[in-house]
């Protein structure tokens, strides 16, 4: 898997920076921004995971087999190509980005991810893209397995019942299908039911027994439950350059 090379050329800074948190926390938002910001490719490591997962949905793959998703997994190339706004998702050559953010895709994506065998297939793929540092890569495990060794890792969390509401708000904006932009014919789903839905998953991430959601022990951790996503942006801006400052220093005074 490969970064486009233009992005690639955009990069300055060559580090790695980590965010991860459950779903809702902001960390889309504050990759985006992380990236634009200080010239770092942003990597989506959920839309790897949604990708694979609409696969075996397309091929009635049982989201439970493990022995089926991994045979399945050693013949699907998934590749992430950076964009301004967000990350394309290549599936076999097939751009899914507009099919992958519907409830069945979410809640599909959290089931396939609990396999040993699907992580270990993503994770080299994500190593491999931020083997030359220079990105914001967002996730579960960023920080702990991915890139243990990440220069800068934030933590983003909020109150289910925040992030939920976060979570009814953005489908209500893209609709459905998961396109955003366009309007579907789906009826939203209610903001109880979207927020039992993150719990579900929410419990899943956080309690299996690969790579379970959780923070990394040198990771900044920034609960947005209170804030406005500007405000968490800009604590995330400022954990990052702390880092620099640090290292700023640190080579002043080699
Ligand atoms: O970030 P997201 O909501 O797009 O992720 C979709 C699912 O993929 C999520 O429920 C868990 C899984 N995932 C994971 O296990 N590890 C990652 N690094 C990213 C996502």
């Amino acid at each position: 898997m490969r970064a486009d090379k233009t992005s690639e050329q955009k990069s300055k800074l060559n580090i790695v920076v980590a965010i991860d948190g459950p779903a809702g926390a902001g960390k889309s938002t504050i990759a985006r921004h992380l990236a634009r910001h200080f010239g770092l490719l942003n990597l989506e490591t959920g839309a790897m995971y949604r990708a694979f997962a609409l696969k075996a949905l397309r091929l009635d793959v049982p989201l439970g087999d493990s022995a089926a998703l991994e045979r399945l997994a050693a013949e699907t190339d998934i590749q992430l190509k950076p964009g301004d706004d967000e990350n394309h998702v290549l599936l076999d050559g097939e751009d899914v980005t507009g099919q992958i953010r519907n409830q069945v895709v979410t809640d599909a994506a959290s089931r396939v991810s609990v396999f040993p065998p699907i992580r270990a297939a993503m994770v080299k793929r994500q190593q491999e893209m931020g083997a030359k540092g220079g990105v914001v890569m967002e996730g579960r495990d960023i920080g702990t397995v991915v890139f243990p060794n990440a220069e800068v890792k934030i933590f983003l969390d909020a109150a289910p019942e925040v992030r939920g509401m976060r979570r009814y708000d953005q489908i209500g904006q893209v609709g459905q299908t998961g396109q955003r932009g366009h309007g579907d014919a789906k009826p939203v789903p209610p903001p109880e039911e979207v927020i039992r839905d993150l719990r579900a998953r929410d419990e899943r991430d956080r309690n299996r027994a690969d790579s379970p959601l959780r923070p990394a022990p040198d990771s900044f951790l920034l609960d947005s439950t209170n804030l406005t996503l500007d405000e968490a942006v800009k604590a995330a801006e400022a954990t990052v350059n702390a880092w620099l400052a640090k290292r700023e220093m640190a080579d002043s005074q080699r």
